[in-house]
C-alpha cells in the first residue's frame, strides 16, 4: 500500500500509510486503540475506499475493488467484531466461506479439516448464537482458511484468548505461513506478536510510526513509550 489515507469528518483516520507485506510472510500491525488498524484493514479488503493513496496486489492495482472480488484472488479478512448468522452451525458456516474456491462436497471436506486443524471439531454442530467470544474468532479463522487463501488479514482473533489457547491458532498460522500463505494481522499481545511476525508495522494516531523487525521494534524507544510501555 502507498500513500494510503482516509479521513472522516475531520478524523485522519489512515494518514500516508506505506508498507509492504512480502510473499509468505507474517506481518503484524500493532498500536494502540484507535490508530488506524481496522480502518487499513478495510481500506486494504475493499470495505472502504481510500481517499488516498492505492494498493496494490502480486503488481496489479486493486485500489477500491469490492471485497467479493478480492476475496477470489485469495484475499481475505477476519471481522474484529463477528457477525454470522445465528442458526447456522459452525460446520455449515466454514463450508459457506469454502464453497467459494470448491464444490459442495469438498468445501464441507475443507471446514471439517480446517475446525481439526484449530481443535474446534467438537463444536462444530454447534449453532453460531450458541459460542462464546474467542470461538467466533476461531470460526473467523477457520472461515478465512477454508477459502483456500493467497493472503489472510486477521483483526485480533486471539483477543479473548488465554496464553495457552493461543497455541493452536498460533502454530495453524505458522504452519500456513510455511506452506506460503500470507498473513498480515492486527493483535493487541505482544508476546504473541512478536513470536510470529516476521516483520511489525506501529501505527499511531493513524500514522505509520515505525516498522522493523521483532527486535527493531522492541528496542525502538520512541514506540516503547508511545505503546509498548502500556501493552506489556
Ligand atoms: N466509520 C467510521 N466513522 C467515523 N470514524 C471512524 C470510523 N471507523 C473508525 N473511525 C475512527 O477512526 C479511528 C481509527 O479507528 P480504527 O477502528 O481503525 O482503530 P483501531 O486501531 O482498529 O483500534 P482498536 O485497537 O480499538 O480496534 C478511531 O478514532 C475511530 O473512532
Ligand atoms: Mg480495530
Amino acid at each position: 500500500m502507498s500513500g494510503l489515507g482516509k479521513t472522516f469528518g475531520g478524523l485522519n483516520a489512515v494518514d500516508d500509510v506505506s508498507f509492504a507485506v512480502e510473499s509468505g510472510q507474517i506481518v503484524a500491525l500493532i498500536g494502540p486503540n484507535g490508530a488506524g488498524k481496522t480502518t487499513t484493514f478495510n481500506l486494504l479488503t475493499g470495505f472502504l475506499r481510500p481517499d488516498r493513496g492505492s494498493v496494490h496486489l502480486g503488481g496489479e492495482d486493486i485500489t477500491g475493488r469490492a471485497p467479493h472480488t478480492l476475496a477470489a484472488k485469495g484475499m481475505v479478512r477476519s471481522f474484529q467484531t463477528a457477525k454470522m448468522f445465528p442458526t447456522m452451525t459452525v460446520v455449515e458456516i466454514v463450508t459457506t466461506a469454502g464453497l467459494l474456491h470448491a464444490p459442495p462436497a469438498r468445501a464441507r471436506k475443507r471446514a471439517r479439516e480446517v475446525l481439526e486443524r484449530l481443535e474446534m471439531s467438537a463444536k462444530a454442530d454447534t449453532s453460531a448464537q450458541e459460542l462464546s467470544l474467542p470461538d467466533r474468532q476461531m470460526v473467523e479463522l477457520a472461515k478465512c482458511l477454508a477459502t483456500e487463501p493467497k493472503l489472510v488479514l486477521l483483526d485480533e482473533i486471539m483477543g479473548g484468548l488465554n496464553r495457552a489457547e493461543c497455541d493452536v491458532p498460533m502454530r495453524a498460522i505458522e504452519q500456513m505461513r510455511d506452506s506460503g500463505i500470507t498473513f498480515l494481522l492486527v493483535e493487541h499481545v505482544m508476546p504473541i506478536v512478536m513470536s510470529l511476525a516476521d516483520k511489525l508495522v506501529v501505527l499511531d494516531f493513524g500514522r505509520k510510526a515505525a516498522e522493523g523487525t521483532p527486535r527493531e521494534i522492541a528496542d525502538n524507544p520512541e514506540v516503547q513509550r508511545s505503546y509498548l510501555g502500556q501493552a506489556m
